[in-house]
């Protein structure tokens, strides 16, 4: 049995075809997802092919053929390996998750950030996860934390039916609270001024929707996990600078608890979050 995926193509793809190749893919529970450059196309059979021979549980290869985009952050994907399946249950933290990895938003990469946050969430703690995908903050917040309410908020209604079935699965439906609905919407309506710490997991909406996060915290502040894009050479200090603009138009005040850069998104980008303490 092959020990990795280079040696399971080796005599099959030239050396400047394994070195395109790179570890651009994701195995997620019996799934796997791989982004292939354009040259590699005409080999995309065969990679999925030896993905399989190499991750033995693996029983479907996907290849994402779009970028993650539109409101509900989906992908488009293409079978070359394996049965055509798009659901799976991927295991994180002692938790599981069951996905649709077409119709929801699901990242196996946030795993630490998940688990990080999870454990910053003091006892008796509400919590309000703006976009919340098919719940896996929320819940593993529920298992490690000890939150005594987490309001969990997602617009895409495939996303909220997996949120539910996943709090189903860990157990955590006397603490999770899930909501199907626009996250402004939610929070002007019924959530204003309840929450001890407020996530907001969606880089692409995060300065947009900051006000609605101020909303959501309690009237004498609390702590907002906001997520953000940074550039190479100034990281944090233009999300910073926002933050602190965006809460004194709101009378309040912005303390930087930590900031940390969780991933690389695009040349000289990365996908960066700040600790924020408002008061
Ligand atoms: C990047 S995903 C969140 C991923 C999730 N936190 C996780 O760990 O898997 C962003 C989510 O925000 C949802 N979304 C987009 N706009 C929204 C809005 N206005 N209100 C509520 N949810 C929204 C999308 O449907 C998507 O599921």
């Amino acid at each position: 049995m092959p020990k990795n995926l280079r040696e399971a193509l080796k005599g099959q793809l030239s050396d400047e075809e394994l070195k395109q190749l790179g570890r651009a893919f994701d195995v997620i529970g019996n799934i796997a997802v791989v982004k292939l450059p354009d040259g590699l196309l005409p080999k995309k059979h065969l990679i999925g092919e030896a993905l399989m021979q190499v991750h033995r549980h693996v029983r479907t290869v996907l290849r994402q053929t779009s970028a993650v985009r539109g409101e509900f952050r989906t992908r488009e994907l293409e079978l070359i390996a394996g049965e055509p399946e798009t659901e799976t249950t991927y295991h994180e933290s002692g938790c599981s998750f069951k996905v649709d990895l077409a119709k929801v938003y699901f990242s196996p990469r946030l795993a630490h950030e998940r688990l990080r946050i999870a454990q910053l969430v003091k006892p008796g703690e509400t919590v309000t996860n703006l976009f919340a995908g098919a719940g896996c903050y929320s819940v593993v917040i529920a298992k490690h934390g000890q939150a005594s309410r987490v309001y969990s908020i997602d617009k895409n209604p495939a996303a909220f039916d997996y949120m539910q079935e996943n709090i189903r699965i860990n157990k955590v439906g006397d603490r999770v609270v899930p909501i199907l609905g626009d996250a402004r919407e939610v929070i002007e309506s019924r959530l204003k001024g309840k929450a001890d710490r407020v996530l907001m997991p969606l880089p692409e909406l995060a300065r947009e929707f900051f006000d609605v996060a101020l909303l959501a915290l309690k009237p004498e502040g609390g702590v907002v996990h906001f997520y953000d894009f940074g550039e190479e050479l100034e990281l944090f200090a233009p999300s910073l600078k926002f933050a602190r603009a965006a809460a004194a138009a709101k009378g309040r005040k912005v303390e930087l608890l930590e900031s940390r850069a969780i991933r690389s998104y695009a040349t000289r980008v990365y996908h960066v979050v700040l600790d924020l303490k408002i008061s």
